[in-house]
């Protein structure tokens, strides 16, 4: 039987830095289900369909073949055949993202393939319904989560870091976080919450190690 670890919250908590350090330390395979939302979400964009269109969404996503390999343990996400990685981290197409998965056949069709990848391997996978929809039965459960000022904070720097913050302003970039924690904690199908069973992290006032030693506990493989 093949271990899984669930890791859930929203925008900017940090999820993906923490499951990447525990994937190397603990010998997991770590999925970033938010990758997968966002390679459909680029191939809306490029036809100019909008998150509201449904008709022409649940068209377009038969059109659209999403497969997982993974370049040296990283994960690569392919749309039709094209390593659609590199584009997948923009605002752009993250707004895009969670806009676009409210739609349950956007969400059945990623699922699915969630689902193979954590029965074949040792998972740890990160999103916003692995605990409550995608691995009910997931060995390890949490919930992750920091303020939403800290949360902008953090993603402020990593832009102004990049050289990539445009017209952005700390101010912008939290009123976009919480736009997206809404939508993201509201849709009807899969919504984001903290599932019965998961434990909740704060990460506001903690460091990377700290989580990551902190998740690592949980782990009794
Ligand atoms: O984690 P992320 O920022 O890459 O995710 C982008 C969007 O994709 C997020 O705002 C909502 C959606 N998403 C989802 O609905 N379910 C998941 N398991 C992962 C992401």
């Amino acid at each position: 039987m093949s271990y899984s670890v669930a890791i859930d919250g929203p925008a900017g908590a940090g999820k993906s830095t923490i499951a990447k350090e525990i994937a190397k330390k603990a010998g997991f395979i770590y999925v970033d289900t938010g990758a997968m939302y966002r390679a459909l979400a680029l191939w809306f964009l490029r036809q100019g369909i909008r998150a509201e269109e449904t008709e022409k969404i649940e068209e377009a996503i038969t059109r659209a073949d999403v497969t997982i390999v993974y370049e040296e343990g990283v994960q690569q996400v392919l749309l039709n055949g094209e390593n659609v990685t590199p584009c997948l981290r923009t605002e752009e197409v993250g707004n895009m993202a969670s806009a676009s998965s409210v739609n349950p056949s956007v969400r059945l069709k990623l699922v699915e393939l969630q689902r193979k990848l954590a029965a074949t391997a040792d998972v740890i996978m990160d999103g916003r319904d692995i605990g409550t929809y995608v691995l009910p039965d997931a060995d390890v459960k949490v919930y992750l989560t920091a303020s939403s000022a800290c949360r902008a904070k953090r993603r402020f720097e990593e832009l102004k870091e990049k050289d990539a913050l445009g017209d952005k302003t700390l101010e912008s970039i939290r009123a976009d976080i919480e736009e997206r924690d809404y939508r993201d904690m509201h849709r009807d199908f899969a919504p984001l919450r903290q599932a019965e069973d998961a434990v909740l992290v704060d990460s506001s006032d903690m460091t990377i190690p700290e989580v990551v030693d902190v998740v690592l506990g949980m782990i009794r493989k």
